[in-house]
This record gives structure tokens, C-alpha cells and sequence, in this order.
């Protein structure tokens, strides 16, 4: 090989190498957010969360991913979502890691979340409840020698710490799915999560009810990287100050609860 072509061959490695260094990096839409993958509003969830997010024969559908629609399409991106554990979602990993743009989880934005990301405005107000098939135990109290499954990472099992007597044994579980499953087949004698997949589960399930809901006035915010994506953060926030405003987030709501949302 003679120098010429030794160099032009030098020249086209570095180019390759800049080239795959650019592809881990995100691109810019012309909106200015930044994505992790081109021409695409990558969502982080955790399943199964009804009626917020859920596999609906091949596809992930529920309220949080009507929402993300319209951010994807606000950015005339195409939406993709990847299905992550709640844990990472909540810690910030998914999105630090560059795992996801966004994380729409029926995510309650608190103060120690805070420190890891960032956070939309509020979306949706919710509140721990108690899903049980005994009518009778309405409250953490009465479940004093008997067993709660809580779900790992989650507001609930920080609320169950807190409150619940010492004699109630509490029992870990990775997602919703498995806690309702440890209920009904008598695994445990309750269970503690929001109260909007709660309801949905009782309304579908009638050997279950939801007996008690605690008031811990929580809101849902959607998330993005910690510093990392204000434009997306921004775009996020005007879906859902838009959406409020022209309708169609009653819309979305009637969708997947029933009713249209109670006026405050
Ligand atoms: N709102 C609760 C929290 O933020 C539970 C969220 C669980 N979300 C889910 N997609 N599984 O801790």
C-alpha cells in the first residue's frame, strides 16, 4: 500500500469511529429536544400499570401513552416504547443511562426523585389505597397480623412503611401484576398502590374491593434527564397545559376511566 492510500485509509477509520461516537450520542428535533434515538419520543415504562400503561394484545396502550402520542407527535417524532423496571425509572437510571427520553409511569414526583430528575408539571392527582377481599379490613390497622404486598420502589410501599402496625407482615413484589396475583390467590390479605389501577382492578375483578383510600394527595409528573432536555421538558409541559385546555385530555380520561375527570 502506498502512503496515500495508507492515510486515506487512516483518515476513513477516524471517520468511522467519529461517526459510531455521533450514534450513541442523541439528535436534535426541530424542536430542539434532544432524542435518544433519531426520529423517535423514546418512552420508559413499567407494565403492567392499567389503565395507565398495558399490553393490549401486541401493543403498550393506556392513559400515560395517549399523552406521549401527542408529545411524539408535538415533535413530529414516531413514539417507541421500552419497557424498563420501575425501580430504574424512579431512580433516574433509565434515563441517566440513555435508555429512554422520557419516563410516562404513572410516576409520582416527589422531592427525593427530585434530586435524580426532572420532572414535568403535574398531570394527574392520585392516592395510596387498599385492595382487599375482605370487606372488612378498611384500614392499615385492621390488617395487624396479616401480610400486604407493596410494590418495590414505589410511594406505596414508603406509605405502608410509615404507617402500617408492626404486626403486618409486608411482602415485596417487582410489579402491580404480581401483587394483585399474591392477592387472589391468597398469598396476601391486602394490597397497598395508587388508587386509579387499584379501582380499575376492583371494577374488573368483583371478588376484590378497594376498602380504603389514605389521602396522600400525590400528582404524577412525566420525567426526563436530570439538567439534560429542557426543550422536551417544555414540549411536554404544553401537551399537557394544551390538551387540558382544548379537551382533549377529558377526552383521553373518559377513555380510560370512564368518567370524565372531577373539576377541583
Ligand atoms: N405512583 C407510584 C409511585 O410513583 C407507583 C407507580 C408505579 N408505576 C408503574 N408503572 N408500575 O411510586
Amino acid at each position: 500500500m502506498n502512503t496515500r492510500l495508507m492515510t486515506s485509509a487512516i483518515a476513513a477509520g477516524t471517520l468511522a469511529l467519529g461517526l459510531s461516537a455521533c450514534a450513541t450520542e442523541t439528535t436534535t428535533t426541530e424542536s430542539g429536544a434532544n432524542v435518544v434515538a433519531d426520529g423517535k419520543l423514546t418512552v420508559c415504562t413499567s407494565l403492567p400499570y392499567e389503565p395507565f400503561e398495558f399490553k393490549k394484545g401486541s401493543e403498550i396502550v393506556g392513559f400515560d401513552m395517549d399523552l406521549m402520542k401527542k408529545v411524539a407527535e408535538a415533535n413530529k417524532l414516531e413514539l417507541a416504547v421500552t419497557v424498563t423496571g420501575f425501580e430504574g425509572i424512579q431512580s433516574g437510571q433509565a434515563l441517566n443511562s440513555g435508555t429512554c427520553d422520557v419516563a410516562a409511569a404513572g410516576m409520582t414526583i416527589t422531592d427525593e426523585r427530585k434530586k435524580a430528575i426532572d420532572f414535568s408539571d403535574p398531570y394527574f392527582d392520585a392516592t395510596q389505597a387498599l385492595l382487599t377481599k375482605d370487606k372488612s379490613i378498611d384500614s392499615l390497622a385492621k390488617l395487624d397480623g396479616k401480610s400486604l404486598a407493596v410494590m418495590s420502589g414505589t410511594t406505596g410501599e414508603i406509605y405502608a412503611k410509615e404507617n402500617a402496625p408492626k404486626g403486618v407482615t409486608q411482602k415485596s413484589f417487582e410489579d402491580l401484576g404480581l401483587q394483585t396475583t399474591a392477592l387472589t390467590t391468597g398469598q396476601v390479605d391486602a394490597v397497598i398502590q395508587d388508587n386509579g389501577p387499584l379501582l380499575d382492578f376492583a371494577k374488573k375483578n368483583p371478588t376484590t374491593f378497594v376498602t380504603a383510600e389514605f389521602q396522600t394527595g400525590e400528582q404524577y409528573g412525566f420525567a426526563v434527564k436530570k439538567g439534560g432536555n429542557a426543550e422536551l421538558l417544555a414540549s411536554i409541559n404544553k401537551v399537557i397545559t394544551d390538551s387540558k385546555a382544548d379537551g382533549s385530555y377529558n377526552a383521553t380520561y373518559k377513555t380510560w376511566f370512564g368518567t370524565e375527570p372531577k373539576t377541583s
